[in-house]
């Protein structure tokens, strides 16, 4: 498929397709920050770099499957200046110009939480309400995120992971002063610095210094801040994918990117989003005129087409085995061509095969013992 990624950031939409087991065939990014395109020129470099947004014209690409995006929600965030799509995040504009000219099978917006009012302005524009996913249930970090999509799925699952289960052994130091606030004549920590204790780090932003990058020890006496490593984890980002710049750079991209893993488990539902729906009558049809156009409906061939049949049901039986749901879709959908067409050598049609079987079925009695209808 080819994609069209915009705000690509450092790809994480190339990640998360990755690990969805989708086949890109070519992958366009509009990026302009240059320590992000190194990092996705590093890690991916097959990726058609096009420059800043404002400058891509659909009539210079191919037919996009997938258009992705998550622009820039500075002016959106409750962190930022909240001038709305009067500041950076007006850029979702050229999100909406591009998905108009590309008119892609799939699309996804992600954003912010943000007030109601442009989250509503964004739904009308692109035509669907958005799906609210806490990162936290695949990942060890809180991070709450819309995503506006036509793509189909169900929430994740919990994934149980915890932000203990990602720190590194690492020397706390003492607590910086700005840390503490007053309380009464006492001194107390500020309640935003993430602790050890905790089962879920803040959500990451891109602000350096920021409480969230901090880290308490047991009794809350030291601190330290997280590692850039810790954060490629609590993204679920690829271990060292950002390694290539410093860690100011790797702070900040990380803390702007998306969690890695809730995209991939959107991503794992695009196939069934893309694939043509066509009715079982139309589909008989199209496999006929493509096993004629090879010249196989000729009963000569009835021995080999078998052999064949049950070939693919092997493949079937192997995914079984394995419990590899997407290779027993493949085993089970090739199992029906080579019956489809096996019948047609037999001078049936499917539909009658199937209507003589069913006619035999229907009235049958007996019972199912261990998975197996028995008939009486
Ligand atoms: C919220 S971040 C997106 C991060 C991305 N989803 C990722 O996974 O890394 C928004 C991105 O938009 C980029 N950006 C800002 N203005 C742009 C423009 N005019 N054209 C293209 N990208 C732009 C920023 O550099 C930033 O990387």
């Amino acid at each position: 498929m080819n994609v069209l990624s915009l705000f690509d950031g450092m790809s994480c939409g190339q990640q998360a397709l990755e690990r969805a087991g989708i086949k890109v065939d070519n992958y366009f990014a509009s990026e302009i920050d240059q320590y992000a395109i190194k990092v996705t020129m590093d890690n991916y470099p097959d990726t058609i770099q096009l420059g800043d947004i404002h400058e891509i014209n659909a009539k210079d690409l191919p037919k996009i499957d997938l258009l992705l995006g998550g622009s820039p929600c500075q002016s959106f965030s409750s962190f930022g200046d909240q001038s709305g799509f009067n500041g950076k995040s007006g850029l979702f504009y050229e999100y909406v110009r591009l998905l108009n000219e590309v008119k892609p099978t799939c699309f996804l917006l992600e954003n912010v939480n943000m007030k109601k009012e442009w989250r509503d302005i964004i739904s009308q524009e692109l035509g669907v309400e958005p799906i609210a996913i806490n990162s936290n249930l695949v990942s060890a970090q809180n991070r709450d995120r819309l995503y506006w999509t036509n793509i189909k799925f169900d929430m994740p699952k919990d994934k149980g992971i915890l932000l203990k289960d990602i720190l590194t052994e690492k020397e706390f130091r003492e607590i910086p002063k700005c840390f503490y606030k007053n309380w009464g004549n006492q001194q107390r920590i500020n309640k935003g610095i993430n602790w050890v204790g905790n089962q879920k780090a803040n959500c990451l932003t891109t602000k350096n210094c920021h409480t969230n990058q901090y880290l308490l020890n047991e009794d809350k006496s030291l601190c330290r801040l997280l590692t850039a490593d810790e954060f490629e984890k609590l993204q679920t980002v690829i271990p060292g994918y950002t390694k290539s710049v410093s860690d100011t750079e790797r702070f900040r991209m990380l803390g702007n990117g998306w969690t890695v893993d809730v995209i991939a488990h959107i991503f794992k539902n695009l196939k069934h989003n893309t694939m043509e729906e066509l009715s079982f009558d139309q589909l008989i049809i199209n496999v006929h005129d493509w096993a004629n156009d090879k010249g196989l409906i000729k009963p000569e061939f009835i021995k080999s087409q078998f052999v064949k049949t049950i070939e693919e049901l092997g493949e079937a039986a192997s995914a079984i085995s394995k419990n590899k749901p997407d290779e027993l879709i493949d085993g089970l959908g090739d199992t029906f061509v080579t019956l489809i067409i096996l019948t047609m050598q037999c001078g049936l049609t499917p539909q009658e095969a199937l209507n003589s079987a069913w006619n035999e079925i229907k009235h049958r009695k007996g019972k199912t013992t261990n998975g197996v209808f028995i008939k009486e």
